[in-house]
C-alpha cells in the first residue's frame, strides 16, 4: 500500500506512503480512494485528513507513469479528486513539506487546508512542458485570484506556504506540528455544513478580458519554442469564461495534447536525466562521503576565480593559492568586483555580500592550505606545471584531502601518479564562466576512489552544478565530442557556407550560438592551439584549414576586435566580414573544391549527428555511463537547446535509422570517413532502438 490509513479519535487520517516523494503514482491513487472508502463507510468517523509521510505532502502526478497505461489507469487522479471533493464528510489537507502539482490538485480538492510553514506550494507543470491537468488551472485562480494563480501556473515556481497565508488556499499556515492542527482543525468543522468547496468559488475580476490579452502577450514573447506556457494561460483564462465543468474538461484536453509533444518529452527527460546523473552504478547511495568544510583552490586565473565563487555563494570558506602577490591580488580584486556587479544588479544583498567576500582568502604557501578538505588545481594547461603543483599536493595535504584538477584537456590518471595518492586525486572540469555555468564534469581516473567520487558528487549538488561523471579521454565527454562538430563547420565552409549561414542554421534550432560566434567569443586561438598539438600527435585527422587561416590573420575573435566576423568597439554584434568570406571562398578555389548552396537541414544534420556519432562511441567505451549523461552534458554546458532534450534525445527522436541513413549519404562526400557509424549507433538503429 503506498497510503496508510487509521483513526485517531473520531478523525481518519489517510497518510500518503510513496517514497520519496509520495508522487501519485497508480497505487497511490487507489490507496487513497480505498481510504476514503474505509472513512465515509465508519459511522465513527466524523472528519477525515491527507497528510504526506517523508519529506513531501506530495510531488505530485508520478512523472516516471507518463508513459505507460499506469498513467491513466483508474483511479485517476480526477477520480481520486472527484472523491475527495464529493466526500460527505470534511476532508483537511495537512501539508508538512512540498505539495507540488498533482499535490496541490489534491489538496484543492479537499475542503479544507492546513499548512506548516515554509512548506513549499507550486504547480510546476509548465517545468516539465505540460500543464496542471487534474483541475489546478481551474481551482487555483479561485483561491488565489486571477493574477497571483497565473503567475504561479505559468512560471511553475515554488511559494512558500507562508506568502500564501492571506488567501483562501489555506485556512492556517502553523508554525507548530501540522498533522497536530489538522487534527485539532479537523475536530472543529466536523458538523460544519454545508461543506466548501474550491469549485464553487466564483472568481472576480472585472476586466479579466483585458488581463488576460495581456498574459498572452507577454507568455508569448517568453515562451520560446514551448507551447506549454501560452496553454497554461488559455487554461486559466477558461477558469473565468467557462463552468467549473467545462473549464476542467478544456484543460483535460489541453494537457493531453501536451504530454504528447517532444518539447515535453524531452524536458521530463532532462529532469530525470540530471537525477540520473549523479548516481553510478558501481559506488552505491550509501557510499561514506568525506566531509568538506573547507576549500582550497590553485590559481587565481579566470577558472580558479570562479570555481572559488561557486563555494563561497554555497557557504564553504575557500583559500586561493597563487605563485605572486600580484597574481593573486588581481584575482581577488576580479572576484570582488564580480560580487559587487551582482550587488549592484540587486541580486545580492549587503549582508550577503559581505559574506561572501569573507569567505574568500588568499595566500602565496602550501602551508597554509594543509588542511582544506579539498584542493582544485586550476594552474596553467601544462603537463610539467600541473606535476610541480600535485607533487607539491601531495607533500603538504593532510590525509585524506581531495586532489582535483580543473584541466580540460590533460590526462588526469597521469596527473594521479605524479601524487603518492592516487586514489584521492579526480578531475573536476569546469566550465567558463566556472561561477555561473551549470555544468561540471567529474573525471574519473582509474585508481579515484569510490568515496571520493560520491564525494564530489553530492558536492557538486551543494554547489548548484550539474555533476556528470566522465572517464578519462581526450576532451571528456563535452570537448571530445565538440571536436567533431567542430570539424563538420569547418568542412561545410569549404564546401559553400558563409560562417553566418551556418550559425543561422543551427541557431535556428535553438542553440544559444552557432560554431563560429561561439568560436569568436571563447577565442579562436584555444582551437588553433589543440588542433598544434593534433597535428603532431594524431596526424591522421583531418581539419579545415580555415580556422589556421583565420588565426594567423590575427583574427582570434572579440578579444582582437575581429574573428569569423567584424565586430565594432564596444559591441557585441557580430558583423559578418568580407575579408573572411573572401579568405574562405579562396580556400576552396585552392583546395579545387567547387562551392556549392547547401541546405540548412543538411548544416544541422552534419553538425549534430556528428556529435552523437562520437557520443555514441564515448558510450560504448564507458566514457559515459549512459545516453542521458551526455544530454545533460550539452543541455547544461554546451547551449544545446533545451526543447531537444540533447544530442542523443534528439537523435532518438529523429530515429536512430534515419541518422545512419543520413550519415551514408555524407560518406559519399568530401571527407566521407567521419561518416563511418559508431558501432553502437549501427546497432541500436538495426535493431530499431534508441539510445536513451
Ligand atoms: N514523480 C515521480 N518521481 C518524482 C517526482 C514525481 N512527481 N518528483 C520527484 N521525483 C523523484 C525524482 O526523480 C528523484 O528520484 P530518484 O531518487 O530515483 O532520482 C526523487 O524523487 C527525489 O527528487 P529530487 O532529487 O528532485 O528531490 P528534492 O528533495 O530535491 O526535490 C521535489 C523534491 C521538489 C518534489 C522535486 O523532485 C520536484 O520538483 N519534482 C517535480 C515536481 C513536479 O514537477 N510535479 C508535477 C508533476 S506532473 C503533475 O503533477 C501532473 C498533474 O498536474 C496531473
Ligand atoms: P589562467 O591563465 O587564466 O589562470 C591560471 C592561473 O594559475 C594564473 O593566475 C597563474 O598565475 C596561476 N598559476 C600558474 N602556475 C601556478 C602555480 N604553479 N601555482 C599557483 N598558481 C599558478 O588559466 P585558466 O583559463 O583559469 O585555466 C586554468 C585551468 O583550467 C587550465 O587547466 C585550463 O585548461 C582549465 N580550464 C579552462 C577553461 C577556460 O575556459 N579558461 C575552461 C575549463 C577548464
Amino acid at each position: 500500500m503506498s497510503a496508510e490509513y487509521q483513526v485517531n479519535g473520531n478523525i481518519a487520517v489517510i497518510t500518503l506512503n510513496n517514497p520519496p516523494v509520495n508522487g501519485l503514482g497508480h497505487s497511490t491513487r487507489t490507496a487513497i480512494v480505498n481510504g476514503m472508502k474505509q472513512a465515509l463507510n465508519d459511522d465513527a468517523v466524523k472528519a477525515i485528513v491527507i497528510t504526506g509521510a517523508g519529506k513531501a505532502f506530495s510531488g505530485g502526478a508520478d512523472i516516471k507513469e507518463f508513459n505507460s497505461p499506469k498513467a491513466s489507469a483508474e483511479p485517476s487522479l480526477h477520480t481520486v479528486i472527484n472523491v475527495v471533493e464529493g466526500s460527505t464528510k470534511p476532508v483537511v489537507a495537512a501539508i508538512h513539506t512540498v505539495c507540488m502539482g498533482g499535490g496541490l490538485e489534491l489538496a484543492l480538492g479537499c475542503n479544507y487546508r492546513v499548512a506548516a510553514k515554509g512548506a513549499q506550494i507550486a504547480l510546476p507543470e509548465v517545468k516539465l512542458g505540460i500543464l496542471p491537468g487534474a483541475g489546478g488551472t481551474q481551482r487555483l485562480p479561485r483561491v488565489l485570484g486571477l493574477e497571483m494563480a497565473l503567475n504561479m501556473i505559468v512560471s511553475g515556481t515554488p511559494v512558500p506556504s507562508e506568502k500564501l497565508a492571506r488567501t483562501a488556499i489555506f485556512n492556517e499556515v502553523v508554525e507548530a506540528d501540522v498533522l497536530t492542527a489538522a487534527l485539532a482543525f479537523a475536530a472543529k468543522v466536523a458538523d460544519v455544513r454545508p461543506l466548501p468547496r474550491v469549485r464553487d468559488i466564483k472568481i472576480d475580476y472585472p476586466n479579466y478580458e483585458a488581463y488576460l490579452q495581456f498574459s498572452r502577450n507577454t507568455v508569448r514573447a517568453m515562451a520560446g519554442p514551448f507551447p506549454a506556457p501560452l496553454k497554461c494561460v488559455e487554461a486559466v483564462a477558461a477558469a473565468v469564461t467557462k463552468k467549473f465543468d467545462d473549464g476542467i474538461k478544456f484543460e483535460r484536453e489541453l494537457f493531453v495534447d501536451l504530454v504528447q509533444t517532444t518539447e515535453s518529452k524531452a524536458l521530463r527527460h532532462a529532469f530525470f536525466g540530471e537525477r540520473a546523473a549523479s548516481k553510478l552504478p558501481d559506488v552505491p547511495e550509501d557510499t561514506p562521503t568525506r566531509p568538506i568544510k573547507s576549500v582550497a583552490v590553485i590559481g587565481a586565473g579566470t577558472m580558479g576565480g570562479g570555481i572559488a565563487m561557486n563555494f563561497a555563494n554555497a557557504g564553504i570558506p575557500v583559500q586561493i593559492l597563487e605563485m605572486k602577490q600580484e597574481a593573486l591580488e588581481k584575482g581577488l580584486a576580479t572576484i570582488r568586483k564580480n560580487y559587487e556587479n551582482t550587488l549592484k544588479k540587486g541580486k545580492l544583498t549587503q549582508e550577503k555580500f559581505e559574506q561572501r567576500v569573507a569567505l574568500i582568502t588568499g595566500t602565496l604557501a602550501y602551508e597554509d592550505i594543509a588542511q582544506a578538505d579539498i584542493v582544485i588545481e586550476a594552474v596553467f594547461e601544462d603537463m610539467g606545471v600541473k606535476e610541480q603543483v600535485f607533487k607539491k599536493l601531495d607533500e603538504v595535504m593532510k590525509p585524506g584531502a581531495i586532489l582535483a584538477s580543473n584541466t580540460s584537456t590533460l590526462d588526469v590518471d597521469k596527473i594521479a601518479d605524479f601524487t603518492k595518492r592516487p586514489e584521492d586525486v579526480i578531475g573536476t572540469h569546469f566550465f567558463s564562466p566556472a561561477n555561473v555555468m551549470k555544468l561540471l564534469e567529474i573525471v574519473r581516473g582509474k585508481k579515484t576512489a569510490k568515496d571520493v567520487l560520491a564525494t564530489v558528487l553530492g558536492l557538486s549538488k551543494k554547489i548548484k552544478k550539474t555533476g556528470v561523471v566522465s572517464g578519462v579521454c581526450d576532451g571528456f565527454i563535452g570537448n571530445r565530442m565538440i571536436e567533431q562538430y567542430s570539424r563538420q563547420a569547418g568542412f561545410l565552409l569549404e564546401e559553400g557556407c558563409t560562417p553566418e549561414q551556418v550559425d543561422k542554421a543551427v541557431e535556428k534550432l535553438g542553440f544559444a550560438m552557432g560554431p563560429f560566434r561561439m568560436g569568436d567569443l571563447a577565442g579562436n586561438d584555444i582551437g588553433w592551439y589543440i588542433r598544434k598539438r593534433r597535428y603532431v600527435e594524431k596526424p591522421q585527422i583531418t581539419y579545415s584549414k580555415t580556422a589556421d587561416l583565420l588565426c594567423e590573420m590575427g583574427r582570434y575573435g572579440q578579444k582582437t576586435g575581429a574573428g569569423w566576423y567584424d565586430y565594432k568597439p564596444g559591441d557585441r554584434k557580430a558583423y559578418p566580414s568580407a575579408v573572411v568570406n573572401d579568405m574562405i571562398i579562396k580556400h576552396s578555389a585552392d583546395l579545387s573544391v567547387e562551392r556549392r548552396k547547401i541546405s540548412d537541414q543538411e548544416i544541422v544534420e552534419r553538425l549534430i549527428f556528428a556529435l552523437v556519432n562520437e557520443a555514441a562511441y564515448i558510450l560504448e567505451e564507458g566514457i559515459a555511463t549512459r545516453a542521458s549523461d551526455i544530454d545533460m552534458v550539452y543541455l547544461t554546458g554546451y547551449g544545446f537547446p533545451l526543447h531537444t532534450g540533447g544530442p542523443m534525445f534528439y537523435a532518438d527522436t529523429v530515429g536512430l535509422t534515419n541518422v545512419v541513413m543520413s550519415m551514408e549519404k555524407y560518406a559519399k562526400g568530401r571527407h566521407g570517413d567521419a561518416w563511418k557509424p559508431a558501432p553502437l549507433l549501427a546497432k541500436l538503429a538495426a535493431e530499431g532502438k534508441t539510445f536513451n
